[in-house]
């Protein structure tokens, strides 16, 4: 029989998505009748904005004429795309990034997993904690993470965020090579201000540390003092490569579409001891394993820059942070403690009476046919904590308040 990657081995049998899924496939079996409201996995519920749909509609028009047919694609993009993302995503705040530092994917989950592909296996790593789970999976699989031991990997550093250092990670200790941020933050939807993240850019200088920072929900800041992008930080382009996704920015979570930023100046060392540009390693790793996003989903992604797809965007954006607020207020009503839900589309819930994060996920959905996402999922010091997401639509986020309301008398 063939020999497997025993990393694999190493983790627990599921996906977290897939597990909760599975816990509610089986209340639904047993309890047909009750209506469910989903608020577990963070996928859009509206639908692509009139201006990626008319691009599409152009896109397909122009792969049924000889003329205007595209075959396989830059592998790093179209420059029509890139050339959008550079100017408005980074000129627009004084960021200077060039086009050959911008490379379309499909999707922020795909490029922070395939990220491991050019760091050596021997790197050490650290995590915010709770954190979306690929980031850890995917150094389980390529041998980073050592050994699940009581919930935690034995090689990776954890930097917990909870209601007592106000979800602000400490500067690590262990002296990992790379650090994955992610801010806003899933799955608590909080985030880091400009002083707060100038002192990870400061450490990554200082320690040789590369940060990988996923600014995939960067659409949903409404502070003036929150960055958008780590470039933001003078100095951020030595040390940092930065993820973003068009999946919650404008509901391509079907469509997929992302895009991932690795600055020129950032270096690697290679045994020998060379010094190796990390752009020219993405960019053969992609090259050879990936072959670009389809021309029409990358002209849906450019239609998004234009003026009547930037407005149509904020509004369907706009219409997530209601259900937001209207979160926030609804839980905190039922006597919850909350937070996130102002800079991000996720509400992280303090679970009520010492309740488990997975004990209160049997109570959510028992009680008020409402499903979340266990805090624990998401790393050991989520347990205690629980998380809603405010991509459903409004109707059910109003009918999920209301059952909440509910729960206050059931207390
Ligand atoms: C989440 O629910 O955390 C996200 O939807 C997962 C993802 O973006 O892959």
């Amino acid at each position: 029989m063939i020999k497997i990657n025993d990393n694999f081995c190493e983790l627990p049998a599921s996906y977290l998505f897939s597990d909760v899924a599975k816990r509610i496939n089986a209340f639904k079996a047993e309890h047909p009748d009750v209506e469910i409201i989903k608020m577990g996995i963070g996928d859009v519920t509206q639908p692509i904005c009139p201006a990626a749909i008319q691009a599409m509609e152009n896109a397909v028009a122009d792969q049924a004429d000889r003329v205007t047919f595209h075959g396989y694609g830059p592998e790093q993009g179209y420059d029509f795309l890139r050339r959008r993302i550079v100017d408005v995503d980074y000129r627009s705040r004084n960021i200077d990034i060039d086009i050959d530092e911008i490379f379309i994917s499909d999707g922020a989950k795909s490029d922070t997993g395939n990220i491991g592909d050019i760091l050596s296996t021997d790197c050490k790593v650290a995590v915010t904690d709770p954190v979306y789970p690929v980031y850890v999976d995917t150094n389980v699989m390529a041998g980073r993470a050592g050994h699940l031991v009581d919930g935690r990997w034995s090689r990776i550093e954890y930097l917990p965020c909870t209601a007592e250092n106000g979800f602000i990670p400490s500067l690590p200790k262990d002296n990992p090579d790379v650090i994955y941020l992610c801010y806003p933050n899933n799955p608590t939807g909080t985030t880091l201000n400009r002083s707060q993240l100038e002192k990870w850019v400061e450490y990554a200088k200082d320690n040789n540390a590369l940060i990988l920072f996923d600014s995939a929900y960067e659409a949903y800041i409404t502070e003036p003092d929150i960055p958008h992008s780590i470039y933001e930080i003078p100095g951020a382009k030595e040390v940092a490569i930065e993820f973003r996704s068009f999946s919650k920015t404008a509901g391509f979570t079907g469509l997929r579409c992302g895009y991932t930023v690795v600055p020129k100046e950032l270096k690697g060392l290679s045994k020998n001891g060379d010094e190796v540009s990390l752009n020219a390693l993405w960019n053969r790793r992609q090259c050879t394993k990936f072959n670009g996003a389809s021309y029409i989903v990358q002209r849906a992604a450019e239609a998004l820059y234009s003026t009547k797809g930037r407005h149509q965007v904020k509004e369907t954006i706009a219409y997530y942070m209601r259900n937001a607020s209207l979160l926030r207020n609804g839980l905190s009503a039922a006597g919850l403690e909350v937070w996130g839900g102002v800079n991000a589309p996720y509400i992280w819930v303090k679970t009520p009476g010492g309740l488990s994060s997975w004990e209160f996920f049997d109570l959510l959905l028992e009680k008020c046919g409402i499903a979340g996402t266990p805090g624990v999922g998401f790393g050991p010091s989520g347990e205690g904590y629980f998380r809603l997401t405010a991509f459903g639509r409004y109707e059910d986020t109003v009918a999920a308040v209301e059952r909440l309301s509910s729960l206050k008398l059931n207390k």
